[in-house]
This record gives structure tokens, C-alpha cells and sequence, in this order.
């Protein structure tokens, strides 16, 4: 291995990030100065198929890799002897996706001679919060929403999760997804819905809040299907005001099991992570329901809530410290499960 670079310089990581339809690379200083964060996102490809194609997005990643890993660099103004360590996402996402990340990062690491570190995404997502405020008192309380978890999880100290709640069937952005597919709005359905439901009346109808007296789980299929149902009955109801009605009763589920997990577990301080992070009316929303309660708050910027390598790599640094690096053997896992103590009922 290459002489350790002098203990007083930061410590580098370049983060790839290649698990669902973003190729993303980044350069973090000790795990919270973000010298690049280059995203490169495949939108246009599989907007027209309306949905992620695995295939089409493997080919993406291969194609565009070189070119976001060096402006990922060049904009942070390093080479390859000021890195400490290369990491990649090595799962939860789409198996090729994630194999093209891996294989780049294991490479790399090999040919320059630091360590790879192979990172969790939906650690990733919860990294996004240190980015921004390294000093957040523990324990807190992160609800992480994606496309494809939903997951309210308490940190205990710096990387222990203990797992409060999670989906029993949708994911969050998932169903801002199909309702968007359903009304015919397009891809992905998420920013889609936030933007019309800024024009619709949020009180012209009223979807259900599934379990929303039920503990800290969720279920999103139901509100989904009402949605459906409605919209057979009443197709003279604008979209605007479906969205709006859809995107409230969401974002009310979300707030109020969040708020009430604080309160379970004792914690003074909450976070939001993962895509739907971004949506508007949940960032406004999560931040007065916690002022309301007297908690502090965080809630990322939206480029660190969407999928990016900056939070790869801050989630590279704690692991590195903490684990050591990962073997160059090291795979991918599509499944693989944020490690959590807790029994709730589900983690789809
Ligand atoms: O974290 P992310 O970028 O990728 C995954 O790890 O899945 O999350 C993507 C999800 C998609 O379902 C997308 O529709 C949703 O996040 N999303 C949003 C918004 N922006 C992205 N959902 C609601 N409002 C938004 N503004
Ligand atoms: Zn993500």
C-alpha cells in the first residue's frame, strides 16, 4: 500500500454512486466538505418507458462513468495521490446498476492504492443529514423516504440505528410514482406532483391517512388505490386537485409518525432524508411540525436528498473509521438492509 498520506491533511474520499438512474461522483474532505458533487441523472432515457429500465440504466453508467468521475476530481481539484480511500454504493438497487459503481470503485482503488470502502445507500441517505450539521445532538430520529424505502429510524450513537417503523407494502416515493403513472403525468411522478399540487386546492378531496393511529408503521398501497377509484368516479376533478389531495394525505401520514416517534423514543431532534425529502410541501411541513414541539430540525438540502455520491462518501468516512475497508472480494447486494436493531413488522 502507498505511504499513508501526513495525519494532519483531510481525509479524501471519492464516492461513486450508481444504485437505481443517477451517476453520481463526488469528493469529500473528513467526511463533511463537499469539493464535488457531480450528478449526472438518466431521466430523459427512461421517461419515455416511463420507468427505470435496469438494462438501460446499466448502460448509462458504464457510458457516462469516466466522465463523471473526472469532473467529480477536476472540480475538487485533486488527483489521484490526494485520495485516501474510493468508495462505491454497494447496494440496496438495481443489480447491474450497482455493479458498474463497484467494479469502477474497486478498480480505481486498486490501481491508485487506498482502500475501497463499500457503502449502504439508505446510510448514504441518512449521511446527508451530517453533511450539513456534523454536530446534530443524538439521539434523533431520520425519516428516510425514497423510491424504494420508508423507513423511521432512531441513531443511538454514530452508526447504530435502531429501526421505529417501516412500510407494509409501498414505499413513499413509490406511490407518488404510480399515482403520477396512473394520471398519465409522467416520470418520475414525484417532482411532478409537488409542482401541480402547487396549483390544486388540497381540500377539494380527502384520501385516506392509512394506520394513521396504528404505531410507526405505514401503508401507502391504500391511499394509491383510492386514488384510482376516485378518479374512475370523478373524472371531471381536475389533476391539480387530485395531486394536491393525494400529496396532503402523505405528507400528513409522514409528519405525524415522525413527530410521534420523537416523542416515543425521547428524542430532541429530527431529520428528513431520501428523494422524497425534496418534495415542498413535506420540507415545509416537517419543519413546522417540529417547531411547533420545541425540536430542532433538519432537513438536507434538496441535491443531498435525491441520490448523489456526496453522501456516499460522508457515509464512507464514518464506515471506514469504524469497519476498517471493505475487500476488494466485496459484491453487490440489491436487497441489502440498513443494519438495524428493532422488530417492526416490515422493511419493504
Ligand atoms: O432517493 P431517491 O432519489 O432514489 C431512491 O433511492 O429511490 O428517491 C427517488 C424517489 C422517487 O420516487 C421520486 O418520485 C421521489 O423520490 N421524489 C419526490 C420528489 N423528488 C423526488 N417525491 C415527492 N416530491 C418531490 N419533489
Ligand atoms: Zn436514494
Amino acid at each position: 500500500m502507498a505511504e499513508p498520506r501526513p495525519s494532519t491533511s483531510p481525509q479524501r474520499i471519492l464516492a461513486i454512486e450508481t444504485s437505481c438512474d443517477e451517476t453520481a461522483a463526488a469528493v469529500v474532505a473528513d467526511g463533511r466538505r463537499v469539493l464535488s458533487n457531480v450528478v449526472s441523472s438518466q431521466i430523459d432515457l427512461h421517461a419515455v418507458y416511463g420507468g427505470v429500465v435496469p438494462e438501460v440504466a446499466s448502460r448509462a453508467h458504464l457510458e457516462r462513468m469516466e466522465a463523471v468521475v473526472g469532473q467529480a476530481m477536476d472540480t475538487a481539484g485533486v488527483g489521484p495521490g490526494d485520495l485516501d480511500a474510493v468508495a462505491a454504493t454497494h447496494g440496496p438497487g438495481l443489480i447491474g446498476a450497482l455493479l458498474i459503481g463497484v467494479s469502477t470503485a474497486k478498480a480505481l482503488a486498486l490501481a491508485w492504492d487506498v482502500p475501497y470502502v463499500g457503502v449502504n445507500h439508505m446510510e448514504g441517505h441518512l449521511f446527508a443529514t451530517f453533511l450539513e450539521r456534523p454536530d446534530l445532538e443524538l439521539p434523533l430520529v431520520v425519516l428516510l423516504v425514497s423510491g424504494g424505502h420508508t423507513l423511521l429510524v432512531e441513531v443511538t450513537e454514530p452508526g447504530r440505528y435502531r429501526l421505529l417503523g417501516s412500510t407494509i407494502d409501498d414505499a413513499a416515493g413509490e406511490a407518488f410514482d404510480k399515482v403520477a403513472r396512473y394520471l398519465g403525468l409522467g416520470y418520475p411522478g414525484g417532482p411532478i406532483i409537488d409542482r401541480l399540487a402547487r396549483t390544486g386546492d388540497p381540500t377539494a378531496v380527502r384520501f385516506p391517512r392509512a394506520m394513521l393511529d396504528d404505531g410507526l408503521d405505514f401503508s401507502f398501497s391504500g391511499v394509491k388505490t383510492a386514488v384510482v377509484n376516485f378518479v374512475r368516479r370523478h373524472p371531471d376533478v381536475s389533476d391539480a386537485d387530485v395531486a394536491a389531495g393525494f400529496q396532503e394525505a402523505v405528507v400528513d401520514v409522514l409528519v405525524i409518525k415522525t413527530m410521534r416517534a420523537a416523542e416515543r423514543v425521547g428524542a430532541r431532534t429530527v431529520c428528513l432524508g431520501g428523494g422524497v425529502a425534496a418534495n415542498s410541501l413535506l420540507r415545509e411541513r416537517f419543519a413546522a411540525a417540529a417547531e411547533a414541539k420545541g425540536l430542532d430540525h433538519l432537513v438536507p438540502d434538496r441535491a443531498y436528498c435525491t441520490d448523489n455520491a456526496a453522501m456516499i462518501a460522508a457515509a464512507a468516512h464514518h464506515r471506514l473509521a469504524v469497519d476498517g475497508p471493505t475487500g476488494l472480494d466485496g459484491g453487490a447486494d440489491p436487497s441489502l438492509r440498513l443494519p438495524t436493531t428493532g422488530t417492526p413488522t416490515s422493511t419493504a
